[in-house]
């Protein structure tokens, strides 16, 4: 398949590429586009078909339910059955922005979106592509193979998808560089099915106390191809000996290894070792740690060592975003130091 590429000003989308590409979503084709958190891949909603070659392109298992896009309130009565008031309060306060809501599923939409499920994922996204697109309601997963690292520039949809999809979006690299955070408001209390870009103490602010689910993932999620280790300690306050120990278990590593390390700038800083260095950015600006993580994941299969060792952190605001993401992309391989 011929894949055309459009590259766009992301503040400024042209109109002509939005309508064409909207046009091609009607027909039944699938568009790559950026939003705010990381590139999505694009079905109409109401096009079973169409939706059906989301899971074959990202090879990704059909009981993995997508997200719906809107860009209006309106769109949410075709897409739920019913709309409880904090909807609106959310809304209202986060919408459009990386929050996504689990809610009753109106029967048209169609069973491949949400796995049979009879709840619907839906959002609001904040970029100015994604929310002209969203002017007809699109399903969109991270626009990577299923498994590996989402993507956070058009680059990595390239390196994933070309050829596979009618349409690339390029607006450069995504804001947040992590995907939405998922409350399921069906349930008392909301359970948080996926920390993300918004902090769930922000979403607390309105819901009250929020479950953490924290069951162990059906599917391997991020993970490069390189194996990951993960070095991790009950507390980073004293950031001293953390550095010291997360030194010494590489070094012992890199006697036998070729050994790669994702680490803040305050830790590269604090040790020496035989390593390859991949800076995630400083543990002062959790944004920047959460927006350099998956393109880091990638660059550390562009290496080629045998082994990354990444740095952890205190599972607060971001951090507990940042924490899901490398554990899962290190498949749990985690060490406590
Ligand atoms: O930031 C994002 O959310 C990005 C951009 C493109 O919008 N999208 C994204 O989609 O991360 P995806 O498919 O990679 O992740 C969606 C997650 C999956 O883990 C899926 O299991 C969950 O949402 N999900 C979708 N519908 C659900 C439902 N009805 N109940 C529970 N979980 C659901
Ligand atoms: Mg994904």
């Amino acid at each position: 398949m011929q894949t055309r590429i459009y590259k766009v000003d992301p503040e400024k989308p042209s109109d002509d590429v939005i309508e064409e590409c909207i046009e091609i979503l009607k027909r039944g084709g699938l568009v790559v586009f950026p939003t705010e958190t990381v590139y999505g891949l694009g079905a109409y909603t109401f096009n079973p078909k169409a939706v059906l070659k989301i899971f074959e392109v990202k090879r990704r298992p059909p009981t993995n339910p997508l997200i719906v896009h809107i860009s209006e309130l309106e769109q949410l009565n075709e897409i739920v059955a019913e709309i409880p008031d904090v909807v609106f309060e959310l809304a209202e306060k986060f919408w459009p922005g990386p929050l996504t809501l689990v809610l009753k599923k109106n029967p048209k939409v169609p069973d491949v979106v949400t796995a049979k499920l009879d709840t619907v994922a839906v959002r609001m996204p904040a970029h100015p592509v994604a929310l002209k697109l969203a002017r007809i309601p699109i399903v969109a997963p991270s626009a990577n193979i299923a498994g590996k690292p989402s993507p956070t520039t058009a680059e990595h949809v390239i390196k994933d998808l070309y050829g596979k999809v009618d349409a690339i979006i390029d607006a450069g690299e995504t804001p947040y560089g992590v995907e939405s955070t998922i409350i399921d408001l069906t349930k008392k209390p909301p359970v948080l099915i996926r920390p993300g870009a918004l902090p769930v103490e922000k979403i607390e602010e309105i819901l009250g106390s929020i479950r953490i689910q924290t069951k162990t993932p059906f599917y391997q999620h991020y993970t490069p191809n390189t194996s990951l280790l993960v070095i991790e300690t009950e507390d980073y306050s004293n950031f001293e000996e953390y550095a010291r120990k997360f030194e010494s278990v590489v070094r012992n590593l890199a006697k036998d290894k070729n050994v790669a390390i994702i680490v803040s700038k305050e830790l590269a800083e604090k040790i020496s070792v035989n390593a390859k260095v991949i800076l995630l950015g400083s543990r002062k600006d959790m944004y920047e740690l959460c927006r350099n993580l998956f393109k880091s994941l990638r660059r550390l299969d562009e290496l080629n060592v045998d082994l990354g060792v990444i740095e952890g952190f205190e599972e607060k605001g971001l951090g507990l975003t940042l924490m899901d993401r490398i554990r899962n992309a290190s498949n749990f391989k985690i060490l406590k130091v």
